[in-house]
């Protein structure tokens, strides 16, 4: 069974493999519109269930796209709706699930829930976020650097702000794909200590540096995210705020990094928060192009995982 749970759950080689195959597919959908069939119809009779239990806009769209310009279909399921949202076990689910539909993709909050879901699944899981780890998002984003700048590898990633799921993606990335992070953020809103050791112990050069003009000195890529995640909360955003204020990626902080520097987000941004929208908005924000990636990246994933 191929699952697709966590970047540090992938060999690099199956990654670069990911990565590649993203890259030549949306280059050989050549401009075609969005609704067009690919060329390669690798999903024909297949039927893919995506479900949600938190929201979501480019992860609903973008699986969906990708599985219908594949061949597949899919099934939009909202967790709430679901009986697993009214006492029935994630075990069971998987194994009901399993006798219709050919993948798994799950957005969920804890972790142990994705991990389950994989176990007694007898088809592929892929996560499509928890409260730990986005590994969907860092794959696009690693197609995005690359279709900019060349290989990554040796390149210097600062995330300034809250070292949440999306942060920890980036570190596993950093030890998989040999680029260098440096975390800057409040030392309460740290990323996990074990995923800095982890890839740390594959060679990946990880720095935590408080001060924000420092940690961003050389930089090739300056990422951000909101303050307050989906599964933060609401109780926290004021203190959150006044914490992390003074690391806003605005265009006095991008002025330290190097001067052909991407700037990147997931999205959905808060903006004039966590990053200025002249920043968003500026000529290295390549804010969208994360955004269309993770149509090219999932469609690879979802081929690695179904082996076609
Ligand atoms: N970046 C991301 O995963 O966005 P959605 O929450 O809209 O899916
Ligand atoms: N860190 C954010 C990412 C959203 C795509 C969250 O978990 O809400």
């Amino acid at each position: 069974m191929t699952n697709f749970l966590d970047i540090n759950a992938t060999s690099p080689g199956d990654l670069r493999a990911i990565i590649d195959n993203a890259k030549a597919m949306k280059v050989a959908r050549n401009g075609r519109p969005k609704g067009a069939l690919d060329d390669d119809q690798p999903l024909a009779g297949q039927m893919v269930a995506l479900i949600f239990e938190k929201p979501s806009t480019r992860t609903r769209v973008s699986f969906d796209v990708g599985v219908r310009q594949m061949g597949g279909q899919t099934m939009v399921l909202s967790g709430k709706e679901m009986q697993l949202g009214h006492g029935e076990t994630i075990a069971d689910t998987a194994r009901v699930l399993s006798r219709y539909v050919d993948l798994i993709m799950i957005r969920t909050f804890e972790e142990q829930t994705l991990l389950e879901m994989a176990e007694y699944a007898s088809v592929p899981v892929i996560n499509g976020l928890t409260n730990r780890t986005h590994p969907c998002q860092i794959m696009a984003d690693i197609q995005t650097f690359e279709e900019h700048r060349g290989s990554i590898a040796g390149k210097k990633v600062v995330w300034s702000g809250d070292g949440n799921n999306v942060c920890a993606s980036f570190i596993h990335a950093a030890g998989q794909f040999g680029f260098d992070l440096t975390f800057t953020g409040p030392q309460t809103l740290d990323p996990e200590a074990g995923f800095v050791e982890e890839a740390r112990a594959k060679g990946a050069n990880i720095v935590i540096e408080r001060d924000p003009f420092k940690a961003v000195e050389g930089a090739d890529l300056v990422v951000t995210d909101t303050w307050v995640s989906m599964h933060d909360p609401v109780s926290a955003r004021e203190r959150r705020h006044n914490q992390l204020r003074g690391y806003q990626v605005n265009e006095a902080l991008m002025r330290q990094a190097k001067p052909d520097a991407l700037f990147m987000h997931c999205l959905p941004a808060h903006r004039d928060d966590e990053a200025t929208s002249a920043v968003m908005d500026g000529p290295n924000s390549v804010i969208f192009d994360e955004a269309e990636n993770r149509l090219h990246a999932q469609k690879a994933i979802m081929r690695y995982c179904l082996g076609v």
